[in-house]
């Protein structure tokens, strides 16, 4: 048995109480799906600023009336100390995904983006303290390694940050350090790799890559490809990530707390093999955009050339393993875009 699914078994015998921020997002309301599955009781905190209501509507049809009962969902902003510490109150383990999630955005929003991030986490961190949580998890970010160009990327090489979301995602990481040493804290840190999967925003200015052009080539929309095409992600279907925070949460080994961990499948898909394979599942959908073809346009400022994980410390520490290549992960992903955009 995988250690992820002796974790889950685990935790249905004993089940525990979690806060998910940002639940109403694409990754929180899949993790907050997965733990009430589960058995888990989980409250939510978002503020709605870039998640829905609509998001946990299709959780409650997709868990069903008695799983979404042990769900509560408190409508509040990670700026507010006071919102945090009730938000905090009585739980187990905290999964901290409320954050703007853009770079793009932090170009255009700094001061936005780093009350949001930092000013935001500083608040979880110490009301996750004061409640005395056994563990916290966060979602730090591949962005951190900047411009460093060693690939695969192993944790312990980071380069300079290359936007201010960057900047914001690596400070979470120097405050969850310190947090451990001063106050005893336990918290880990997961620096996801261009996660995708159902509900991920397609709308909207700063809409991830792959909803969005999922969107645009099943509805016969022009794509624009940022560069040559060449420029690589190491793209992580949700389900992987789900299980890296669960894996993360309930994490014993003293060795595996206080780090940060790579959360991706390490392969690598070239923006040229992401567009084609796009377009394979669109036309599953909609045969007419089979010949569907992208145009290319100047690079964008603070983006990463080339992006690869080294998974081996979170394989080694926390038993995670992907359970979905890029391929799986787009065949479940687009046959829900479909049905749903
Ligand atoms: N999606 C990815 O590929 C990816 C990659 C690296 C890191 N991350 C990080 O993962 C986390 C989740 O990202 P996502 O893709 O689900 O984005 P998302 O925008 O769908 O979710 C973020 C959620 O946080 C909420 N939120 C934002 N500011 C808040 C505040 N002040 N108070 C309360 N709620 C607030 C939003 O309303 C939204 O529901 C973010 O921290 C993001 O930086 C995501």
């Amino acid at each position: 048995m995988s250690v992820y699914a002796s974790t889950l078994k685990r935790l249905a015998t004993s089940p525990k109480t979690w806060l998910v921020t940002g639940a109403a997002g694409f990754i929180g309301s899949n993790l907050v799906e997965t733990l009430l599955r589960a058995g888990q009781t989980v409250r939510g905190l978002d503020n709605l600023c870039t998640g829905y209501r609509k998001n946990l509507v299709m959780v409650e049809a997709a868990v069903g009336a008695e799983a979404f009962s042990r769900f509560t969902f408190i409508e509040g902003d990670i700026r507010d100390l006071e919102t945090c510490h009730a938000a905090c109150k009585g739980v187990d383990y905290v999964l901290h995904e409320a954050a703007i999630g853009s770079v793009p955005r932090s170009i255009d929003e700094p001061i936005f983006t780093n009350a949001n991030n930092i000013d935001g986490f500083l608040n979880m961190l110490v009301a996750a303290r004061d409640a005395k949580v056994k563990n916290f998890v966060y979602a730090a970010s591949s962005s951190t390694y900047g411009d460093e160009p060693t690939l695969p990327k192993q944790e312990h090489r980071i380069g300079k940050p290359l936007s201010p979301y960057a900047v914001t995602k690596y400070v979470n990481e120097l405050y969850a350090d310190v947090f451990a040493t001063t106050y005893g804290m336990n918290s880990i840190g997961l620096r996801y790799f261009n996660i995708f999967g159902q509900r991920q925003d397609p709308a909207g200015a700063y809409a991830a890559v792959i909803p969005l052009w999922f969107d645009a080539i099943l509805k016969g929309v022009q794509v624009y490809i940022n560069g040559d095409g060449e420029t690589s992600r190491d793209f992580c279907f949700i389900d992987n990530c789900v299980q890296a925070n669960i894996l993360a949460a309930c994490a014993e080994n003293p060795e595996a707390l206080n780090k940060v961990y790579n959360v991706a499948v390490g392969e690598r898909t070239t923006l040229n093999e992401l567009f084609a394979l796009l377009r394979t599942e669109a036309a599953r959908h909609n045969p007419a955009v089979a010949g569907a073809k992208p145009e290319y346009r100047e690079f964008r400022q603070g983006d990463v050339r080339h992006s690869l994980a080294d998974i081996t410390l979170a394989r080694t520490l926390l038993g995670f393993e992907p359970e979905f290549t890029v391929e799986q992960g787009m065949l479940q992903a687009g046959a829900w875009y479909a049905k749903n955009l």
